[in-house]
């Protein structure tokens, strides 16, 4: 038996895997209101391509990191965005039951990717990678320290699928930072590509939003925006206002993924979860 080789590395994080239904959840399951349960399909439209992107990118560079502990952790994001994908598609099985059309926004998202895809390079794609991470990591981070707003989620197996893509945003969102920065990716794609990646990322919610509302037959439930817009919104305790700290720390220059120290976090919801033993 030789003792003198070094133990292969174990990635950092584990792959969970998952197997949702939501063919019986009710249809405004955040707390009875449309605006709030649109927001988050809203977001779950997101996932299916946009994660797929995510891997694409990180796959493009994968052959030049040389790091073993790195290639071990971009094998366990992959795995993790992958089952991301799966269960953010079954996630349709609530939405077609409720007569929401996730399905097209989903595909414009694939277009929108795809159209990216053509003009832009490995290394644009994998800062834009970056800088949406930043994004589901310090959105996920909010959701899991914010009991809060998670209370007001009154559907078990959508709470279940939240916090759990919650966990697993933080427990990866070094992965494609450091692949990124061992690439040789330096400060001003990486932030100008923050700065159109947002404005784009605002522009598509919010035409995704108005347009599930509106075949909803929501648009002019003024209750119901209030009740979000405070949610969100509100200065003190609204959910994206909370990220606007988080959001400008990307930009400064000494900038990693895990200066924001989310481990004791990320373990207690394990632990709430069950994933643990
Ligand atoms: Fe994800
Ligand atoms: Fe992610």
């Amino acid at each position: 038996m030789s003792t003198s080789a070094a133990p292969a590395p174990q990635a950092s994080f584990p792959v969970r895997r998952m197997d949702f239904s939501f063919a019986d959840s009710q249809k405004y399951w955040w707390s009875g209101n449309p605006f709030m349960t649109q927001f988050m399909n809203n977001l779950s439209s997101l996932f299916p391509y946009g994660e797929k992107f995510f891997v694409d990118s990180v796959r493009g560079v994968r052959e030049q990191i040389k790091d073993p502990q790195l290639q071990k952790d971009i094998s366990a994001f992959i795995g993790q965005e992958a089952m991301h994908s799966k269960e953010h598609a079954t996630y349709n099985e609530y939405a077609e039951a409720h007569g929401i059309d996730l399905r097209t926004l989903e595909l414009r998202i694939k277009v929108l990717l795809e159209w990216i895809s053509k003009f832009t390079t490995k290394k644009q794609r994998l800062a834009a990678t970056c800088a949406l991470e930043h994004f589901t990591a310090t959105m996920a981070e909010q959701l899991l320290l914010r009991e809060d707003l998670t209370t007001q989620i009154d559907d078990e197996k959508m709470y279940k699928l939240w916090l759990w893509h919650a966990i697993e945003e933080n427990e990866h969102k070094s992965v494609a930072y450091d692949a990124y920065q061992a690439t040789g990716g330096g400060y001003w794609i990486r932030t100008i590509t923050m700065a159109l990646s947002t404005v784009m990322f605002i522009g598509v919610i919010a035409w995704f939003q108005i347009d599930l509302l509106r075949k909803d037959g929501q648009l002019f439930n003024w209750k119901s925006w209030g009740y979000g817009l405070k949610t969100l919104f509100g200065p003190r305790n609204g959910y994206l206002t909370g990220l606007i700290g988080p959001y400008l720390q990307y930009y400064k220059p000494g900038f990693h993924p895990a200066q924001q120290d989310t481990l004791r976090l990320e373990q207690r919801w394990r632990t709430r979860l069950g994933f643990d033993g």
